[in-house]
Protein backbone atom coordinates (compact mmCIF):
# COMPACT_ATOMS: atom_id res chain seq x y z
CA UNK A 1 0.00 0.00 0.00
CA UNK A 2 3.40 1.87 0.73
CA UNK A 3 3.50 2.80 -3.66
CA UNK A 4 -0.63 3.28 -3.68
CA UNK A 5 -1.92 7.08 -4.73
CA UNK A 6 -3.67 9.60 -2.62
CA UNK A 7 -5.48 12.61 -4.14
CA UNK A 8 -3.01 13.52 -6.76
CA UNK A 9 -0.60 16.40 -5.37
CA UNK A 10 -1.59 20.09 -6.96
CA UNK A 11 2.07 21.02 -5.33
CA UNK A 12 4.94 18.74 -5.24
CA UNK A 13 7.70 20.15 -2.80
CA UNK A 14 11.93 19.05 -4.16
CA UNK A 15 13.73 17.16 -1.34
CA UNK A 16 17.29 19.13 -0.95
CA UNK A 17 17.80 17.54 2.19
CA UNK A 18 17.07 20.08 4.47
CA UNK A 19 14.72 19.70 7.81
CA UNK A 20 12.72 22.07 6.52
CA UNK A 21 10.53 19.99 4.12
CA UNK A 22 8.38 18.28 5.79
CA UNK A 23 7.36 21.71 7.67
CA UNK A 24 6.89 22.89 3.88
CA UNK A 25 4.46 20.44 2.90
CA UNK A 26 2.62 20.25 6.17
CA UNK A 27 2.23 23.99 5.93
CA UNK A 28 0.67 23.82 2.85
CA UNK A 29 -1.59 21.24 2.89
CA UNK A 30 -2.56 23.58 6.43
CA UNK A 31 -3.65 25.96 3.52
CA UNK A 32 -5.70 23.30 1.80
CA UNK A 33 -4.17 22.24 -1.06
CA UNK A 34 -2.99 18.73 -1.11
CA UNK A 35 1.04 18.56 -1.54
CA UNK A 36 3.53 15.51 -1.57
CA UNK A 37 7.53 15.27 -1.34
CA UNK A 38 9.83 14.17 -4.08
CA UNK A 39 14.02 14.15 -4.32
CA UNK A 40 15.37 16.79 -5.27
CA UNK A 41 16.44 15.61 -8.93
CA UNK A 42 13.17 13.73 -9.64
CA UNK A 43 12.99 13.55 -13.32
CA UNK A 44 11.12 16.93 -14.89
CA UNK A 45 8.12 14.09 -16.64
CA UNK A 46 7.32 13.17 -13.56
CA UNK A 47 6.13 16.42 -12.45
CA UNK A 48 3.80 17.51 -15.38
CA UNK A 49 0.49 18.48 -14.45
CA UNK A 50 1.35 19.86 -11.25
CA UNK A 51 0.44 23.31 -10.41
CA UNK A 52 3.14 24.57 -9.01
CA UNK A 53 6.78 23.28 -7.45
CA UNK A 54 8.19 24.07 -4.40
CA UNK A 55 12.12 23.72 -4.29
CA UNK A 56 13.30 23.35 0.01
CA UNK A 57 16.06 24.81 1.82
CA UNK A 58 18.78 22.44 2.14
CA UNK A 59 22.39 22.55 4.05
CA UNK A 60 24.46 22.43 0.99
CA UNK A 61 25.99 24.81 -1.30
CA UNK A 62 25.08 24.66 -4.88
CA UNK A 63 29.08 25.22 -6.21
CA UNK A 64 29.81 21.70 -4.02
CA UNK A 65 30.29 18.61 -6.27
CA UNK A 66 27.78 16.49 -5.49
CA UNK A 67 25.40 19.06 -3.37
CA UNK A 68 21.50 18.34 -4.22
CA UNK A 69 20.11 19.59 -7.91
CA UNK A 70 17.01 20.01 -9.38
CA UNK A 71 16.13 18.59 -13.25
CA UNK A 72 16.69 22.16 -15.12
CA UNK A 73 13.74 21.12 -17.36
CA UNK A 74 11.10 21.98 -14.59
CA UNK A 75 11.36 25.44 -14.84
CA UNK A 76 10.25 24.92 -18.68
CA UNK A 77 6.90 22.74 -17.00
CA UNK A 78 5.04 25.73 -16.96
CA UNK A 79 4.53 25.17 -13.63
CA UNK A 80 4.94 28.03 -10.89
CA UNK A 81 7.84 27.51 -9.08
CA UNK A 82 9.34 28.76 -6.03
CA UNK A 83 12.64 28.23 -4.51
CA UNK A 84 13.37 28.65 -0.86
CA UNK A 85 16.50 29.06 0.31
CA UNK A 86 19.06 26.94 -0.96
CA UNK A 87 16.01 26.74 -3.20
CA UNK A 88 16.32 30.20 -4.59
CA UNK A 89 20.18 30.00 -4.91
CA UNK A 90 19.32 26.46 -7.13
CA UNK A 91 16.73 28.60 -9.17
CA UNK A 92 19.36 31.35 -9.35
CA UNK A 93 21.78 29.37 -10.15
CA UNK A 94 20.37 27.20 -13.05
CA UNK A 95 18.95 30.32 -14.65
CA UNK A 96 22.52 32.27 -15.15
CA UNK A 97 22.77 34.44 -11.67
CA UNK A 98 25.46 33.94 -9.29
CA UNK A 99 25.33 32.32 -5.99
CA UNK A 100 28.51 32.98 -3.17
CA UNK A 101 29.62 32.10 -0.30
CA UNK A 102 28.16 35.12 2.62
CA UNK A 103 31.08 36.70 4.02
CA UNK A 104 29.07 36.16 7.43
CA UNK A 105 26.17 33.76 7.42
CA UNK A 106 22.86 35.13 8.70
CA UNK A 107 21.26 32.77 10.85
CA UNK A 108 18.03 33.29 13.01
CA UNK A 109 15.52 36.33 13.39
CA UNK A 110 16.12 39.17 10.52
CA UNK A 111 14.50 42.57 8.64
CA UNK A 112 13.55 41.72 5.36
CA UNK A 113 12.40 45.14 3.35
CA UNK A 114 9.59 44.48 0.48
CA UNK A 115 11.11 46.71 -2.73
CA UNK A 116 9.61 45.99 -5.83
CA UNK A 117 5.87 44.42 -6.69
CA UNK A 118 5.66 41.07 -6.94
CA UNK A 119 2.63 38.77 -6.70
CA UNK A 120 3.94 36.71 -3.58
CA UNK A 121 3.70 39.47 -1.52
CA UNK A 122 0.37 40.61 -2.68
CA UNK A 123 -0.90 42.33 0.63
CA UNK A 124 2.12 42.79 2.25
CA UNK A 125 4.49 45.91 2.47
CA UNK A 126 7.25 47.46 4.12
CA UNK A 127 9.34 45.92 6.42
CA UNK A 128 8.86 42.89 8.51
CA UNK A 129 10.75 40.21 10.35
CA UNK A 130 11.83 36.68 8.61
CA UNK A 131 13.39 33.32 9.90
CA UNK A 132 16.85 33.15 8.24
CA UNK A 133 19.68 30.02 7.80
CA UNK A 134 22.38 30.60 5.26
CA UNK A 135 25.74 31.23 4.92
CA UNK A 136 25.34 31.03 0.76
CA UNK A 137 23.63 34.24 -1.08
CA UNK A 138 22.64 34.84 -4.56
CA UNK A 139 24.65 37.61 -5.70
CA UNK A 140 23.56 38.36 -9.15
CA UNK A 141 19.85 37.87 -10.16
CA UNK A 142 19.48 35.68 -13.25
CA UNK A 143 18.29 37.19 -16.80
CA UNK A 144 14.68 38.22 -16.52
CA UNK A 145 14.59 38.93 -13.02
CA UNK A 146 13.91 41.35 -10.50
CA UNK A 147 15.07 41.42 -6.69
CA UNK A 148 12.11 42.21 -5.05
CA UNK A 149 13.49 42.07 -1.34
CA UNK A 150 16.14 42.83 0.61
CA UNK A 151 17.47 42.53 4.24
CA UNK A 152 20.92 44.45 5.93
CA UNK A 153 23.13 41.11 4.98
CA UNK A 154 21.65 39.79 2.07
CA UNK A 155 20.81 42.14 -0.72
CA UNK A 156 18.90 39.35 -2.52
CA UNK A 157 16.56 38.18 -0.28
CA UNK A 158 13.94 37.45 -2.91
CA UNK A 159 14.01 37.70 -6.69
CA UNK A 160 10.64 37.00 -9.38
CA UNK A 161 10.08 36.63 -12.83
CA UNK A 162 6.37 37.26 -13.43
CA UNK A 163 6.13 36.33 -16.76
CA UNK A 164 7.18 32.73 -16.09
CA UNK A 165 5.99 32.70 -12.56
CA UNK A 166 8.99 31.71 -11.10
CA UNK A 167 10.03 33.20 -7.69
CA UNK A 168 12.49 33.00 -5.27
CA UNK A 169 12.71 33.50 -1.22
CA UNK A 170 16.12 33.48 0.67
CA UNK A 171 14.27 33.24 4.02
CA UNK A 172 12.06 30.54 5.56
CA UNK A 173 8.14 31.81 4.64
CA UNK A 174 7.25 28.18 6.53
CA UNK A 175 8.66 29.08 9.96
CA UNK A 176 6.48 30.31 12.67
CA UNK A 177 8.89 33.18 13.25
CA UNK A 178 8.68 34.23 9.71
CA UNK A 179 6.01 37.47 9.69
CA UNK A 180 3.27 37.31 7.04
CA UNK A 181 5.17 33.86 6.00
CA UNK A 182 1.69 31.40 5.47
CA UNK A 183 0.28 35.05 3.53
CA UNK A 184 3.09 34.14 0.84
CA UNK A 185 2.90 30.80 0.90
CA UNK A 186 -0.60 31.41 0.19
CA UNK A 187 0.15 33.84 -2.04
CA UNK A 188 1.84 31.28 -4.09
CA UNK A 189 -0.66 28.83 -3.89
CA UNK A 190 -3.53 30.86 -5.26
CA UNK A 191 -2.31 34.10 -6.62
CA UNK A 192 0.69 32.53 -8.39
CA UNK A 193 0.10 28.66 -9.14
CA UNK A 194 -3.33 28.49 -9.11
CA UNK A 195 -4.44 26.13 -7.04
CA UNK A 196 -7.88 25.20 -5.36
CA UNK A 197 -8.67 23.95 -2.15
CA UNK A 198 -8.84 20.26 -2.00
CA UNK A 199 -7.50 19.00 1.01
CA UNK A 200 -9.42 17.85 4.48
CA UNK A 201 -7.52 15.54 6.15
CA UNK A 202 -11.06 14.69 7.81
CA UNK A 203 -12.42 13.44 4.01
CA UNK A 204 -9.91 11.28 3.81
CA UNK A 205 -11.52 8.03 6.08
CA UNK A 206 -13.39 6.85 2.88
CA UNK A 207 -11.06 7.52 0.45
CA UNK A 208 -8.62 5.16 2.44
CA UNK A 209 -11.07 2.81 4.00
CA UNK A 210 -11.83 1.88 -0.35
CA UNK A 211 -8.01 1.43 -0.53
CA UNK A 212 -7.65 -0.82 2.79
CA UNK A 213 -10.83 -3.15 1.02
CA UNK A 214 -8.54 -3.45 -2.43
CA UNK A 215 -4.75 -4.11 -0.36
CA UNK A 216 -6.56 -6.50 1.81
CA UNK A 217 -8.14 -8.46 -0.82
CA UNK A 218 -10.37 -10.40 1.10
CA UNK A 219 -7.60 -11.12 3.17
CA UNK A 220 -7.62 -10.29 7.20
CA UNK A 221 -5.59 -7.63 8.54
CA UNK A 222 -3.93 -7.96 11.79
CA UNK A 223 -1.76 -4.95 13.95
CA UNK A 224 0.89 -4.76 16.65
CA UNK A 225 -0.85 -1.97 18.84
CA UNK A 226 0.78 0.17 21.34
CA UNK A 227 -2.01 2.39 22.38
CA UNK A 228 -0.72 5.08 20.75
CA UNK A 229 -2.46 7.22 18.09
CA UNK A 230 -0.98 5.99 14.55
CA UNK A 231 -1.52 2.56 15.13
CA UNK A 232 -4.51 2.95 16.87
CA UNK A 233 -6.36 5.50 13.91
CA UNK A 234 -4.48 2.87 11.56
CA UNK A 235 -6.64 -0.22 13.18
CA UNK A 236 -9.74 1.57 13.68
CA UNK A 237 -9.31 2.64 9.30
CA UNK A 238 -9.50 -1.27 8.48
CA UNK A 239 -11.86 -2.01 11.80
CA UNK A 240 -14.18 0.19 9.82
CA UNK A 241 -13.28 -0.90 6.43
CA UNK A 242 -13.60 -4.73 6.90
CA UNK A 243 -15.58 -5.59 10.26
CA UNK A 244 -14.49 -6.75 13.33
CA UNK A 245 -14.67 -10.64 11.59
CA UNK A 246 -11.33 -9.58 9.54
CA UNK A 247 -8.98 -7.66 11.79
CA UNK A 248 -7.26 -8.51 15.08
CA UNK A 249 -5.27 -5.99 17.22
CA UNK A 250 -2.29 -7.80 19.18
CA UNK A 251 -0.78 -6.18 22.44
CA UNK A 252 1.90 -7.00 24.23
CA UNK A 253 2.36 -6.29 27.94
CA UNK A 254 5.99 -5.93 28.54
CA UNK A 255 5.20 -5.35 31.99
CA UNK A 256 7.13 -2.13 31.00
CA UNK A 257 4.35 0.00 30.50
CA UNK A 258 3.02 3.40 32.59
CA UNK A 259 0.70 2.86 35.31
CA UNK A 260 -3.21 1.62 33.80
CA UNK A 261 -1.75 1.47 30.31
CA UNK A 262 -2.83 -2.44 29.71
CA UNK A 263 -5.95 -1.65 31.30
CA UNK A 264 -6.84 1.67 28.98
CA UNK A 265 -5.56 -0.77 25.96
CA UNK A 266 -7.24 -2.75 26.28
CA UNK A 267 -10.69 -1.15 27.36
CA UNK A 268 -10.31 0.89 24.33
CA UNK A 269 -10.53 -2.12 21.90
CA UNK A 270 -12.93 -4.22 23.37
CA UNK A 271 -14.96 -1.59 23.46
CA UNK A 272 -15.59 -2.02 19.62
CA UNK A 273 -15.39 -5.81 19.37
CA UNK A 274 -14.58 -8.24 22.27
CA UNK A 275 -13.14 -9.98 19.45
CA UNK A 276 -10.63 -7.77 18.10
CA UNK A 277 -8.53 -7.96 20.40
CA UNK A 278 -5.64 -9.72 21.93
CA UNK A 279 -3.41 -9.80 24.77
CA UNK A 280 -0.14 -11.12 25.47
CA UNK A 281 1.04 -10.74 28.91
CA UNK A 282 5.54 -10.99 29.22
CA UNK A 283 5.89 -8.86 32.00
CA UNK A 284 8.37 -12.29 33.71
CA UNK A 285 10.10 -12.85 30.46
CA UNK A 286 11.02 -9.18 30.16
CA UNK A 287 11.98 -8.69 33.34
CA UNK A 288 13.88 -11.75 34.02
CA UNK A 289 15.75 -11.08 31.11
CA UNK A 290 16.64 -7.42 32.12
CA UNK A 291 17.70 -8.41 35.85
CA UNK A 292 21.27 -7.38 36.82
CA UNK A 293 21.45 -5.41 33.41
CA UNK A 294 22.62 -2.49 34.15
CA UNK A 295 24.35 -0.74 30.81
CA UNK A 296 21.14 1.60 28.65
CA UNK A 297 22.49 -0.13 24.94
CA UNK A 298 22.15 -3.57 26.64
CA UNK A 299 18.97 -3.08 28.00
CA UNK A 300 17.35 -1.65 24.48
CA UNK A 301 19.02 -4.66 22.72
CA UNK A 302 17.21 -7.11 25.72
CA UNK A 303 13.95 -5.71 25.52
CA UNK A 304 14.51 -5.88 21.72
CA UNK A 305 14.73 -9.69 21.54
CA UNK A 306 12.35 -10.31 23.85
CA UNK A 307 9.87 -8.16 21.81
CA UNK A 308 10.89 -10.21 18.71
CA UNK A 309 10.51 -13.32 20.79
CA UNK A 310 7.14 -12.89 22.00
CA UNK A 311 5.93 -11.41 18.16
CA UNK A 312 7.18 -14.70 16.63
CA UNK A 313 5.34 -16.57 19.04
CA UNK A 314 2.21 -14.96 18.62
CA UNK A 315 2.55 -15.28 14.91
CA UNK A 316 3.00 -18.82 15.11
CA UNK A 317 0.23 -19.37 17.30
CA UNK A 318 -1.91 -17.36 15.84
CA UNK A 319 -1.59 -18.80 12.06
CA UNK A 320 -1.27 -15.42 11.19
CA UNK A 321 1.55 -15.97 8.73
CA UNK A 322 -0.71 -17.39 7.06
CA UNK A 323 -1.98 -16.33 3.65
CA UNK A 324 -5.22 -15.17 4.63
CA UNK A 325 -3.45 -12.76 7.07
CA UNK A 326 -1.42 -9.51 6.24
CA UNK A 327 0.47 -7.02 8.25
CA UNK A 328 -0.94 -3.73 9.50
CA UNK A 329 1.19 -0.59 10.63
CA UNK A 330 0.51 2.84 11.38
CA UNK A 331 3.54 4.30 9.95
CA UNK A 332 2.82 7.90 9.19
CA UNK A 333 3.96 10.17 6.09
CA UNK A 334 7.34 11.57 7.73
CA UNK A 335 8.62 7.89 8.39
CA UNK A 336 8.27 6.65 5.05
CA UNK A 337 11.09 6.32 2.46
CA UNK A 338 9.65 7.79 -0.37
CA UNK A 339 9.25 11.61 1.48
CA UNK A 340 13.01 11.09 2.42
CA UNK A 341 12.12 9.85 5.70
CA UNK A 342 14.05 10.19 9.10
CA UNK A 343 16.94 8.77 10.70
CA UNK A 344 15.28 8.50 14.01
CA UNK A 345 12.40 6.73 12.11
CA UNK A 346 14.57 3.69 11.40
CA UNK A 347 15.85 3.49 14.93
CA UNK A 348 13.06 3.67 16.73
CA UNK A 349 11.40 1.18 14.36
CA UNK A 350 14.40 -1.47 14.86
CA UNK A 351 13.11 -3.96 17.15
CA UNK A 352 9.81 -4.46 15.54
CA UNK A 353 11.65 -4.93 12.26
CA UNK A 354 13.68 -7.63 12.98
CA UNK A 355 10.98 -9.92 13.69
CA UNK A 356 11.73 -12.47 10.59
CA UNK A 357 8.10 -12.74 10.19
CA UNK A 358 6.85 -9.50 9.76
CA UNK A 359 10.23 -9.17 7.58
CA UNK A 360 8.58 -11.97 5.13
CA UNK A 361 5.32 -10.75 5.43
CA UNK A 362 7.06 -6.93 4.31
CA UNK A 363 8.74 -9.04 1.32
CA UNK A 364 5.70 -11.05 0.20
CA UNK A 365 4.30 -7.01 0.04
CA UNK A 366 1.51 -8.23 2.57
CA UNK A 367 1.59 -5.34 4.54
CA UNK A 368 -1.07 -2.21 4.80
CA UNK A 369 -0.13 1.19 5.63
CA UNK A 370 -3.25 3.29 6.03
CA UNK A 371 -1.59 6.32 7.09
CA UNK A 372 1.13 6.77 4.95
CA UNK A 373 0.16 10.08 3.27
CA UNK A 374 -0.83 11.98 6.42
CA UNK A 375 1.04 13.98 9.52
CA UNK A 376 0.58 13.46 12.76
CA UNK A 377 -2.04 16.36 13.40
CA UNK A 378 -3.63 15.17 10.34
CA UNK A 379 -3.82 11.50 11.72
CA UNK A 380 -5.31 13.41 15.07
CA UNK A 381 -8.06 15.02 12.80
CA UNK A 382 -9.30 11.82 10.81
CA UNK A 383 -9.36 10.08 13.99
CA UNK A 384 -11.54 13.19 15.93
CA UNK A 385 -13.13 12.66 12.47
CA UNK A 386 -14.36 8.88 13.52
CA UNK A 387 -15.11 9.83 16.90
CA UNK A 388 -12.24 8.17 18.59
CA UNK A 389 -11.67 9.70 22.24
CA UNK A 390 -9.90 12.61 23.04
CA UNK A 391 -7.96 10.90 25.47
CA UNK A 392 -6.07 8.93 23.07
CA UNK A 393 -6.03 11.67 20.21
CA UNK A 394 -3.84 13.95 22.76
CA UNK A 395 -1.63 11.39 23.90
CA UNK A 396 1.88 12.33 23.98
CA UNK A 397 4.37 9.61 22.24
CA UNK A 398 5.78 6.77 24.41
CA UNK A 399 9.01 5.10 23.46
CA UNK A 400 8.57 1.40 22.56
CA UNK A 401 10.97 0.08 25.23
CA UNK A 402 9.10 1.80 27.40
CA UNK A 403 9.73 2.64 31.31
CA UNK A 404 12.82 0.85 30.67
CA UNK A 405 14.60 3.44 29.58
CA UNK A 406 13.63 5.67 32.28
CA UNK A 407 14.49 3.80 34.92
CA UNK A 408 18.36 4.17 35.03
CA UNK A 409 20.58 1.78 36.56
CA UNK A 410 23.98 1.78 38.17
CA UNK A 411 26.95 -0.68 38.75
CA UNK A 412 28.88 1.27 41.09
CA UNK A 413 28.31 3.83 44.56
CA UNK A 414 29.81 6.46 44.44
CA UNK A 415 29.29 9.97 46.03
CA UNK A 416 28.09 13.57 44.24
CA UNK A 417 31.14 15.87 43.77
CA UNK A 418 31.15 19.52 44.42
CA UNK A 419 32.36 21.89 41.41
CA UNK A 420 31.93 25.44 41.69
CA UNK A 421 28.65 25.43 39.42
CA UNK A 422 27.17 22.92 41.12
CA UNK A 423 27.33 19.21 41.75
CA UNK A 424 28.63 16.92 39.38
CA UNK A 425 26.43 13.70 39.80
CA UNK A 426 28.25 10.11 38.64
CA UNK A 427 24.45 9.34 36.72
CA UNK A 428 25.53 9.29 33.20
CA UNK A 429 22.74 10.15 30.31
CA UNK A 430 22.61 10.23 26.85
CA UNK A 431 23.10 13.65 24.92
CA UNK A 432 23.64 14.58 21.04
CA UNK A 433 26.92 16.83 20.11
CA UNK A 434 27.30 17.58 16.80
CA UNK A 435 26.22 14.60 14.89
CA UNK A 436 27.18 11.95 17.80
CA UNK A 437 25.87 11.03 20.65
CA UNK A 438 27.61 11.28 24.10
CA UNK A 439 26.95 9.21 27.53
CA UNK A 440 27.97 11.91 30.44
CA UNK A 441 27.20 12.67 33.77
CA UNK A 442 24.76 15.27 34.88
CA UNK A 443 25.84 18.92 36.60
CA UNK A 444 23.37 19.41 39.65
CA UNK A 445 22.00 22.84 40.66
CA UNK A 446 20.94 23.18 44.35
CA UNK A 447 19.46 26.76 43.19
CA UNK A 448 17.85 29.26 40.60
CA UNK A 449 14.93 27.20 39.75
CA UNK A 450 12.96 30.55 40.24
CA UNK A 451 15.02 31.97 37.85
CA UNK A 452 13.68 32.88 34.98
CA UNK A 453 17.09 32.59 32.70
CA UNK A 454 17.76 29.48 34.46
CA UNK A 455 17.53 27.64 31.14
CA UNK A 456 20.07 29.82 29.25
CA UNK A 457 22.50 29.46 32.38
CA UNK A 458 22.26 26.03 31.83
CA UNK A 459 23.37 26.11 28.09
CA UNK A 460 25.97 28.09 29.02
CA UNK A 461 27.48 25.63 31.67
CA UNK A 462 27.17 22.48 29.14
CA UNK A 463 29.53 24.40 26.96
CA UNK A 464 31.76 25.34 29.58
CA UNK A 465 31.99 22.61 31.88
CA UNK A 466 33.87 19.57 30.53
CA UNK A 467 32.76 15.70 30.59
CA UNK A 468 29.06 17.08 31.14
CA UNK A 469 25.83 17.37 28.99
CA UNK A 470 23.15 17.72 31.05
CA UNK A 471 22.02 20.04 33.44
CA UNK A 472 19.46 19.43 36.73
CA UNK A 473 17.90 22.01 39.50
CA UNK A 474 16.92 20.77 42.77
CA UNK A 475 13.07 21.25 43.33
CA UNK A 476 12.77 19.71 46.22
CA UNK A 477 14.28 16.94 48.83
CA UNK A 478 14.56 14.19 52.31
CA UNK A 479 18.17 15.09 52.16
CA UNK A 480 21.10 17.25 51.84
CA UNK A 481 22.83 16.76 48.42
CA UNK A 482 26.38 16.83 49.84
CA UNK A 483 25.54 13.50 51.17
CA UNK A 484 24.03 11.82 47.86
CA UNK A 485 25.59 8.57 46.12
CA UNK A 486 24.83 6.32 43.57
CA UNK A 487 23.39 3.18 44.51
CA UNK A 488 24.06 -0.25 42.51
CA UNK A 489 20.87 -1.11 40.98
CA UNK A 490 18.92 -2.29 38.09
CA UNK A 491 15.63 -2.95 36.65
CA UNK A 492 13.53 -4.85 39.50
CA UNK A 493 9.81 -4.83 40.31
CA UNK A 494 10.01 -2.49 43.12
CA UNK A 495 11.89 0.10 41.33
CA UNK A 496 9.83 -0.23 38.47
CA UNK A 497 6.54 0.43 40.91
CA UNK A 498 8.64 3.28 42.09
CA UNK A 499 8.93 5.21 38.88
CA UNK A 500 5.45 3.92 37.76
CA UNK A 501 3.89 5.28 41.00
CA UNK A 502 5.80 8.40 39.94
CA UNK A 503 4.88 8.80 36.37
CA UNK A 504 1.22 8.56 37.52
CA UNK A 505 1.04 11.15 39.80
CA UNK A 506 2.93 12.95 37.48
CA UNK A 507 0.34 12.57 34.54
CA UNK A 508 -2.61 13.22 36.88
CA UNK A 509 -1.31 16.68 38.21
CA UNK A 510 -0.61 17.40 34.62
CA UNK A 511 -3.88 16.37 33.41
CA UNK A 512 -5.63 18.00 36.40
CA UNK A 513 -3.87 21.60 35.63
CA UNK A 514 -4.01 21.41 32.25
CA UNK A 515 -0.20 21.57 31.91
CA UNK A 516 -0.34 18.60 29.55
CA UNK A 517 -1.75 20.79 26.75
CA UNK A 518 1.37 22.86 27.00
CA UNK A 519 4.15 20.30 26.58
CA UNK A 520 4.31 17.93 23.88
CA UNK A 521 6.42 14.99 26.05
CA UNK A 522 6.74 14.53 29.49
CA UNK A 523 9.44 11.59 30.39
CA UNK A 524 9.76 10.93 34.11
CA UNK A 525 12.62 9.18 34.85
CA UNK A 526 13.86 7.60 38.09
CA UNK A 527 17.31 8.15 38.54
CA UNK A 528 19.71 5.50 41.50
CA UNK A 529 20.97 9.20 43.36
CA UNK A 530 19.73 9.76 46.65
CA UNK A 531 20.57 8.76 50.37
CA UNK A 532 19.60 5.77 53.14
CA UNK A 533 16.21 5.05 52.84
CA UNK A 534 15.99 6.80 49.81
CA UNK A 535 17.80 5.61 47.32
CA UNK A 536 16.40 6.78 43.90
CA UNK A 537 15.59 10.37 42.71
CA UNK A 538 12.68 11.74 40.20
CA UNK A 539 13.24 13.79 37.49
CA UNK A 540 11.07 15.55 35.53
CA UNK A 541 11.39 16.73 31.99
CA UNK A 542 8.33 18.64 30.56
CA UNK A 543 9.88 19.30 26.97
CA UNK A 544 8.02 21.33 23.92
CA UNK A 545 8.78 20.30 20.46
CA UNK A 546 7.81 19.55 17.02
CA UNK A 547 8.81 16.19 15.70
CA UNK A 548 11.12 15.09 18.40
CA UNK A 549 14.08 15.75 16.42
CA UNK A 550 15.08 19.34 18.80
CA UNK A 551 13.35 19.93 21.78
CA UNK A 552 12.89 23.13 24.29
CA UNK A 553 12.76 22.23 28.51
CA UNK A 554 9.47 23.76 29.33
CA UNK A 555 9.53 25.67 32.94
CA UNK A 556 6.78 23.96 35.20
CA UNK A 557 4.28 26.72 36.94
CA UNK A 558 5.34 27.04 40.65
CA UNK A 559 2.07 26.37 41.68
CA UNK A 560 2.02 22.87 39.96
CA UNK A 561 5.62 21.86 40.78
CA UNK A 562 4.53 22.35 45.04
CA UNK A 563 2.45 20.00 44.06
CA UNK A 564 4.41 17.63 42.39
CA UNK A 565 7.51 18.06 44.95
CA UNK A 566 4.78 17.17 47.97
CA UNK A 567 3.74 14.04 46.43
CA UNK A 568 6.46 12.55 44.67
CA UNK A 569 8.07 12.99 47.83
CA UNK A 570 5.78 10.62 49.33
CA UNK A 571 6.45 7.82 47.25
CA UNK A 572 8.57 4.72 48.97
CA UNK A 573 12.00 5.35 48.34
CA UNK A 574 12.05 8.58 46.27
CA UNK A 575 14.94 11.04 47.42
CA UNK A 576 15.07 14.27 45.78
CA UNK A 577 12.89 16.06 42.74
CA UNK A 578 15.30 17.38 40.19
CA UNK A 579 13.90 19.46 37.04
CA UNK A 580 16.25 18.79 33.85
CA UNK A 581 17.02 22.30 32.14
CA UNK A 582 18.53 20.78 29.12
CA UNK A 583 17.55 21.77 25.62
CA UNK A 584 17.88 19.04 22.71
CA UNK A 585 20.32 19.61 21.59
CA UNK A 586 22.62 19.42 23.56
CA UNK A 587 20.54 16.59 25.60
CA UNK A 588 18.55 14.33 24.13
CA UNK A 589 14.78 13.85 25.31
CA UNK A 590 14.88 10.88 26.61
CA UNK A 591 18.20 10.09 29.49
CA UNK A 592 19.11 6.78 27.56
P1 LIG B 1 15.50 11.28 22.05
O1 LIG B 1 15.70 10.69 23.40
O2 LIG B 1 16.33 10.60 21.00
O3 LIG B 1 13.97 11.00 21.69
O4 LIG B 1 15.69 12.76 22.01
C1 LIG B 1 13.28 11.54 20.60
C2 LIG B 1 11.89 10.95 20.57
O5 LIG B 1 11.97 9.55 20.30
C3 LIG B 1 11.38 8.80 21.34
N1 LIG B 1 12.19 7.58 21.53
C4 LIG B 1 11.79 6.35 21.22
N2 LIG B 1 10.62 5.90 20.71
N3 LIG B 1 11.49 3.69 20.76
C5 LIG B 1 10.47 4.56 20.50
O6 LIG B 1 9.41 4.11 20.04
C6 LIG B 1 12.68 4.08 21.28
O7 LIG B 1 13.57 3.27 21.50
C7 LIG B 1 12.84 5.47 21.51
N4 LIG B 1 13.85 6.22 22.01
C8 LIG B 1 13.42 7.50 22.01
C9 LIG B 1 11.39 9.71 22.55
O8 LIG B 1 10.39 9.34 23.50
C10 LIG B 1 11.16 11.05 21.90
O9 LIG B 1 9.79 11.29 21.64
Amino acid sequence: MSSSRGPNPQIVVLDTGGQYCHLITRKIRELGVYCEIRPSEVDSALLKGVQGIVISGGPSSVYEVGSPQVDPAIFDLGAAVLGICYGQQLMAWHLGGTVSPGERGEYGLAWVDIGGQAPIFEGISGRFSIWMSHRDTVTAAPPGFQVVASTETCPIASIADESRRLYGVQFHPEVVHTEHGMEILSNFLFGVAGCVRDWSPRAQAARIEEEIRQVAAGRNIFFFVSGGVDSTVAFSLCLKALGPDKVRALYVDTGLMREGETDFVKDMFESRGKEIFAAEHAEDRFLGALHGITDPEQKRHIIGECFVAVQEAILESGHYLDQNWILGQGTIYPDTIESGGTAKADLIKTHHNRVAGIQKLIAENRIVEPLHLLYKDEVRELGREMGLPEALLERHPFPGPGLAIRCLCSDTEEPVERLDEGWLAPVKSVGVQGDSRSYRPVLVLEEGLADTGIHERAGHLINRTQGINRVVALAASHTPISGWKTTASWIDAVRLERLRRADGIVRRLCLESGFEQHVWQFPVVLIPLGSGMWPDSVVLRPIHSVDGMTARAVPIPPDLLARLCRELLEVEGVNAVLIDLTHKPPGTIEWE
